[in-house]
């Protein structure tokens, strides 16, 4: 950070430790944080290359030989089905001379041909051929980088780590909210990309919070309780709950895993939330919007969201989902993608109206946009000091902590350990 005393050169390392020394109990983050180049390495490499990310829906690549490609940073990782119908994830980066092998953004395939000298990978990402490669040249020893991957009830998950987090406890939570949805079962209805001239934290931080949703979302707060404050939440998700059991639905009663990883776990929580009176789902007058999914025979007029990891968020209506992706690809600039799921056998125009269907997370998206934008280009200023989280900004507070424990937390995943400094922390926390 550029203050008076900070003539004398430091590290990226040294001033991220100072940054994380100066934070505020309570406080969101600082401007350095957001701003200087040396964070965003180490957010890389902390945050992106430790934990695990959802990368679609396993209806993207439903057939043997179905592909398509995500984009991370500068990374770009090929998801294929294999004829065996396994999905494997591996990095775009050919082992010859290092061209990208696959140049579609999805399709249907036998084997990945490099454009540039032609060597052939199958769709595990194992080499199959090499032109002209004298003997001794090892073909098994010359495959794509693999990335790990779980497929969990239809979301495929991938980890750049060489030893992942382990998945179990944010899997378990995955059945066990996303079963009675039926989600595994489901079909993609429709995707949008967003690209926001901001710091992915800044992206995150907003989906995070609703204290902003009266104020930005009119659209959203017409229908969704969680803009108001605690106590008339908790009124309103009680009768939610009642209908719920009446309906003989079986959902989590509660389970919120969010943890650092220094035990080697990925973080994951879920919550379930109110709709008002009245409202099934999230659509402009309330109404259903397409088939009912999984063990729901009406709504019961809740919405349940699930957090997985740094980047990876989940909401589910009675008869559609939303999955959204946050992905960096520069310090100050953020891709968000929103996938909508319906039920399998959900046939557009018949059995729902695409724009009725996508028109409540586009149009809350697009004020997420701009609300973020705006955010990203005040936080430019030197003189930005963050202020102090309102209690309804409870999730926003829980990032922030758990953000800055993550940078403190170095090596591969399952070496994680507590340097002095993270102590430090703790003790600061309330
Ligand atoms: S760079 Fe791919 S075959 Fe040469
Ligand atoms: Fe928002």
């Amino acid at each position: 950070m550029t203050t008076a005393h900070s003539t004398q050169i430091s590290t990226p390392d040294e001033m991220i430790d100072r940054l994380i020394r100066a934070h505020v109990t309570g406080s969101g983050l600082a401007r350095g944080f957001y701003m200087e180049a040396g964070v965003f390495p180490r957010d890389m490499e902390r945050i992106f290359r430790r934990h695990w990310h959802c990368a679609g829906h396993a209806s993207q690549i439903a057939k043997p030989g179905d592909f398509f490609v995500i984009d991370f940073e500068q990374e770009q990782v090929v998801l294929a089905r294999d004829a065996a119908g396994e999905v494997h994830a591996f990095l775009n980066v050919c082992r010859h001379r290092g061209a990208r092998v696959c140049n579609a953004r999805s399709g249907n395939t036998r084997y990945f041909v490099c454009p540039y000298h032609a060597w052939t990978y199958r769709l595990d990402g194992s080499l199959k051929a090499a032109r002209y490669m004298p003997p001794g040249f090892s073909a098994e020893a010359h495959g794509l980088r693999r990335i790990h991957v779980r497929v969990v009830e239809g979301l495929i998950f991938i980890s750049f780590s060489e030893r992942p987090l382990d998945f179990g406890i944010a899997a378990d939570l995955l059945h066990a909210s996303l079963g009675p949805y039926g989600w595994a079962g489901a079909k993609i209805a429709h995707r949008e990309s967003y690209q926001l001239a901001a710091n992915w934290k800044l992206a995150v931080e907003n989906y995070l919070e609703c204290y902003h949703c009266a104020p930005a979302h009119p659209e959203y707060s017409q229908t969704h309780a969680l803009e108001q404050p605690g106590e008339r939440i908790v009124e309103l998700n009680t009768k939610m709950e009642e209908r719920t059991r009446a309906l003989g639905v079986e959902m989590l009663a509660g389970s919120n895993h969010w943890q650092n990883s220094a035990a080697g776990h990925e973080a994951a929580s879920y919550m379930r939330y109110a709709l008002y009176e009245g409202v099934a789902t999230g659509s402009a007058d309330g109404a259903l919007l397409a088939p009912l999914m999984g063990d729901f025979t009406q709504s019961d007029g809740g919405v349940t969201s699930i957090h997985v990891g740094g980047s990876s968020f989940f909401a589910c209506y009675v008869d559609h989902g939303v999955i959204y992706r946050f992905v960096p690809r520069s310090w100050q600039t953020t891709d968000m993608e929103l996938i909508w799921l319906v039920r399998a056998d959900a046939v557009e125009g018949r059995d729902y109206d695409l724009e009725k269907l996508t028109w409540l997370w586009k149009v809350t998206t697009d004020e997420d946009k701009q609300i973020i934008e705006y955010t990203a280009a005040g936080v430019r200023s030197h003189y930005f000091k963050p202020g102090p989280l309102a209690p309804m900004e409870y999730n926003e507070l829980r990032f922030v902590r758990w953000y800055l424990d993550e940078l403190q937390l170095s090596g591969d995943a399952g070496d994680g350990h507590q340097p002095a400094l993270r102590q430090t922390l703790q003790k600061q926390a309330v």
